[in-house]
């Protein structure tokens, strides 16, 4: 990290990028293509980013959000020629729908970069000058078999039947002159730094199969522009107007370019389509830089629809949108954070939905919090007083709260509120255990003390539960606080989670 230049040797923007970076907590997600409408995967990655954010914040971090759009080179200049549109037009109406569907889902991010707004083209042509001038950028020629879909240009080894195994199209084959990324010569620095976990992959077996493509073959120098005759939508190089930035260079800066006072990002997520792209060319760029890589590139599978992925000619796409305008938003969040696997391939039909939201929010935590809200409430139980809590529910409560938090700070969300509900069932066990009810009708003196530590229990809840559904949780906590504070009348329900039938 040493190689942060000070602010005395001149105007640079990147002079600003802060020495210390105490209590902030930067966090990104990829900045989506907008050649297509966004996908439930897009969804996955960004609630993913969100919770994460909003848990950080909570523990009074300062926190950096970023997310955005990608917005240049050839696979969206065809698609905006084929809408028969200019391609800013084009592109402004796409991200303008992935703006929509992030504030529809309560998405909390701090900047959303668009690579075609005029402070992201600066930064870029300023960095990229920077790059030429260090020498780790030069002119040649570049020979390589080039995927659109990818934007990415393909190793002979990568192919299935000589197509891009992704797209399921023949790459084409280019030889042209380009300016190159010196990428070999950090090879083994790189290397270094993957395998000590200073810049760190998650899981284990990512991190393994990168170091085993990088230890396995020399890196190539990689081509960062195309000729302006063949893709023009796209930022010209400052040294050379007769060529555009390659379109990954120019995403990759976002990350840049947003937050320097927070960089480098203390966690990035994406899935494994683009991890290779973000362990070796972005590394490579903050070296050549002289600036600090990334702590974590955290990396997840691709989410399926009924074990398939999802195509229109298979019929099994679940178009997020869609899903919103009949479901709450926060169920979805939820059923996305729990049932998706933190780092394998997940699974979404209607029907697993359906079923995951009557069984843990609409008789899970709905249920739980009516019954004991329905109980103070009519038993007339003062639940503001700090009482004593029933050692049983205070032992569970202390063991679920010590794990929920070790793996947030793993980010393994969907483990962690694997153990707010197993909380929830030991709740409404205790419940069937002891029948309040029962001890109602028998002026039981312990009925107090019972209902009061449920009450204690779901407080606790509703705070694990918060950065997973805002929304619902805000609702949630407010209506405990009327109920501490006595101004509930009899009658007036939560009804957090109605049953999906
Ligand atoms: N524009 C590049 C990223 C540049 S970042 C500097 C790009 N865009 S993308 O629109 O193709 O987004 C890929 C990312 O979207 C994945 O890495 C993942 O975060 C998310 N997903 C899109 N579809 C997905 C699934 N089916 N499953 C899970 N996530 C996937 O690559």
């Amino acid at each position: 990290m040493g190689g942060i230049r000070g602010p005395r040797q001149g105007q640079h923007f990147l002079h600003r990028i802060a020495m210390l970076k105490k209590n902030k907590f930067y966090i990104t997600t990829p900045i989506y293509y907008v050649n297509a409408q966004p996908h439930i995967g897009h969804v996955y990655t960004t609630v993913k980013a969100d919770v994460v954010a909003r848990w950080k914040r909570k523990q009074g971090k300062e926190v950096f959000f970023s997310a955005g759009t990608d917005e240049h080179g050839l696979k969206i200049q065809n698609e905006a020629e084929k809408a028969g549109k200019e391609p800013q037009i084009f592109v402004d109406e796409i991200s303008s729908q992935f703006v929509d569907l992030w504030k529809r889902l309560d998405i909390s991010y701090d900047a959303f970069v668009r690579t075609s707004g005029q402070k992201h083209k600066e930064i870029v042509v300023k960095t990229l000058e920077e790059l030429y001038k260090k020498g780790a950028i030069y002119k040649g020629i570049y020979k390589g078999l080039y995927c659109v879909g990818c934007e990415q240009f393909l190793l002979k080894s990568q192919l299935v039947d000589n197509k891009c195994p992704d797209h399921k199209t023949k790459p084409e084959i280019l030889a042209e002159e380009n300016y190159l990324l010196k990428m070999s010569v950090l090879q083994e620095n790189l290397i270094k730094k993957i395998e000590s976990d200073e810049f760190k992959i998650t899981p284990a077996t990512r991190k393994n199969e990168i170091l085993s493509f990088l230890t396995k073959q020399k890196l190539e120098d990689i081509s960062i522009s195309r000729p302006k005759k063949k893709v023009s939508w796209g930022i010209p190089l400052p040294f050379d107007q007769n060529h555009t930035t390659y379109v990954w260079i120019d995403a990759l800066l976002n990350y840049l370019t947003v937050a320097p006072d927070f960089f480098p990002p203390d966690i990035q997520f994406m899935a494994k389509d683009i991890l290779r792209v973000h362990a070796t060319i972005w590394p490579a760029i903050l070296i050549h830089l002289n600036l600090p890589l990334p702590k974590e590139i955290y990396v997840h599978g691709f989410i399926l629809s009924g074990g398939r992925k999802m195509s229109k000619t298979l019929g099994n796409v679940i178009d997020p949108r869609d899903l919103l305008e009949r479901y709450n938003k926060d169920s979805l969040r939820h059923y996305l954070m729990k049932e998706i696997n933190s780092f394998e391939d997940g699974d979404i039909t209607e029907d697993k939905f359906k079923e995951v939201y009557n069984a843990d929010l609409a008789n899970g935590i709905g249920n739980l919090f009516e019954r004991v809200f329905t109980m103070i409430i009519d038993y007339q139980i003062d639940a503001a007083r700090n009482k004593k809590i029933d050692t049983n529910i205070k032992e569970w409560l202390e063991e679920a709260d010590k794990q929920y938090k070790f793996y947030m700070e793993k980010y393994n969300l969907a483990e962690a509120l694997k153990e707010v509900f197993s909380f929830v069932s030991q709740l409404d066990k205790y419940i069937d255990d002891k029948k309040p009810w029962v001890m109602r009708k028998n002026n039981d003196v312990k009925l107090e003390a019972v209902l009061t530590s449920l009450f204690f229990g779901i407080e606790k809840i509703i705070g694990w539960l918060e950065p997973f559904m805002p929304a619902k949780m805000l609702d949630a906590k407010n209506y405990v606080q009327k109920i501490k504070s006595g101004k509930i009348s009899k009658g007036e329900k939560l009804n957090l989670f109605p049953r999906i039938v």
